[in-house]
């Protein structure tokens, strides 16, 4: 078990490197398998999701090397056997090597993946797409025996845009006979990303960013070399931590696009962000305006940045009310962030949140790795000292948060109990 200590209070300055995007990286390194041939995959984040991702290709047998950024997989010799419920529910995108596997062999045995305990996140648009493209699913428990003699391309149109069934029914489309056609499919950047490095290996993918996505089926997808993109959620909390404690704070190595909802809302807030090629600078005003937020698909404001955006919203003169549209349980911060002081009422998916409060250190608990974030960003604002228990939530998708946050002037360390 690990704890972060903060001692709040600092003003931070300097500048912070973002790193690949985790919800692209954990999608690329399973989509990897479908290659016949070596995957490059550079950028990778050093988060401990990849290490589950990468316990799970070693347990298939797959050549994995790492050597900073750069991972390589070679998975000529895998061998498709059933991945075991202990591994499988490390983390959601385990289930993108269900459609990877299935993809490829046509068979597959896995168990109901993992993620953070956000929402009930069922996986039937995902079995929809497998189904529509000719496999039978049996489902035993958490067990799933996905299987097909042949997979046919189909139109699936997906009933919410979902980023998982999205990416799960690309990666059995790529080489499945024939054309497929997703319909309402998701938008965000991580989706772009997937579909460009499948291309790269030789796939027949068009309109990924778009909600009509095309992918004609191919026989043989080959070498490949792809980065990763920025995480716009790293670069999103530490744009908050900026609005909250910064003085002249750069956020450097973003696609600004990818951010856009946010920069909006922190611009409306009053915040004073400049906004510099692939760099912004953030510096913390005094007398910020309450807003109204509303989560939603890409490009609208992204549901991870929900729970981190509430700390700055204790800081905000007057009410502003926040509405989470995608999951139905991500409101655990706020039981914690009241105890540091906040004045946040709940009303099933809204949360309305008066301000301005003084914040003071507390102990804490991550119950999952935004909320975590959420708790990071309270402590650094805090007056004294925030511990936050369960930080393995926050060490998931956050590489060298210490590291990062201490550079800029937090003050900050992890301590091992
Ligand atoms: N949904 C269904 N059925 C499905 C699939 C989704 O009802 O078959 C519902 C979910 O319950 C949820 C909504 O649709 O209410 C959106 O779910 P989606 O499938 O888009 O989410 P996901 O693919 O499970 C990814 C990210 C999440 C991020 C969401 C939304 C990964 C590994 N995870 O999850 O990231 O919140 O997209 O953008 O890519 C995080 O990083 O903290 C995180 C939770």
């Amino acid at each position: 078990m690990k704890k972060i200590k903060i001692e709040g209070g600092h003003k931070l300055t300097g500048s912070i490197q973002i790193s690949g995007a985790k919800n692209s990286a954990v999608a690329l390194v399973p989509a990897s398998l479908l290659s016949d041939g070596i995957v490059t995959i550079d950028n990778i984040p050093n988060i401990s999701d990849i290490d589950a991702l990468n316990e799970i290709l070693e347990y298939l047998g797959a050549k994995v090397s790492r050597d900073g950024l750069v991972m390589k997989i070679d998975s000529s010799s895998i061998v498709n056997k059933e991945i075991p419920e202990d591994i499988s529910k490390k983390l959601r995108a385990s289930y993108y090597f269900m459609s990877s596997l299935l993809g490829k062999y046509k068979k597959v045995e896995m168990y109901f993946p993992g993620g953070c305990s956000i929402g009930a996140r069922p996986i039937d648009q995902t079995l929809k797409g497998y189904r529509a493209l000719g496999a039978t699913v049996v489902e035993d428990g958490n067990k799933y025996t996905i299987f097909a003699d042949e997979l046919k391309g189909a139109e699936v149109y997906l009933d919410m845009p979902s980023v998982g069934a999205t990416v799960n029914t690309i990666l059995v489309a790529v080489k499945a006979k024939g054309v497929t056609v997703i319909e309402n499919a998701a938008k965000e950047p991580e989706i772009v990303n997937v579909a460009t490095f499948l291309n790269n290996m030789g796939a027949k993918i068009t309109g990924a960013g778009t909600s009509t996505i095309r992918i004609t089926g191919v026989e043989h997808l080959g070498n490949c070399y792809m980065e990763v993109i920025p995480d716009r959620i790293e670069a999103g909390t530490y744009i908050i931590a900026g609005a909250l404690m910064g003085d002249k704070l750069r956020i450097e190595n973003i696609i600004p696009e990818h951010v856009d909802s946010l920069i909006n809302k922190l611009k409306e807030m009053g915040v004073s962000i400049k906004e510099e090629g692939d760099a912004v600078e953030v510096t913390a005003v005094d007398n910020l305006q309450p807003v109204n937020v509303k989560t939603l698909g890409y490009p609208g404001f992204p549901t991870d940045l929900q729970q981190p955006l509430t700390t700055l919203l204790t800081q905000c003169h007057g009410q502003s009310v926040l509405e989470e549209t995608i999951y139905e349980n991500r409101f655990q911060n706020i039981p914690y962030l009241n105890e540091m002081g906040a004045k946040i009422d709940i009303n099933q998916r809204k949360i309305y949140v008066s301000g301005p409060t003084s914040l003071v250190g507390k102990e804490v608990v991550a119950t999952d790795l935004r909320a975590g974030a959420c708790l990071v960003l309270a402590g650094l604002k805090a007056e004294g000292i925030t511990v936050i228990d369960n930080v393995e939530h926050i060490l998931r998708g956050y590489e060298n948060i210490i590291g990062k946050l201490t550079s800029v002037g937090a003050k900050i360390e992890i301590e091992e109990i």
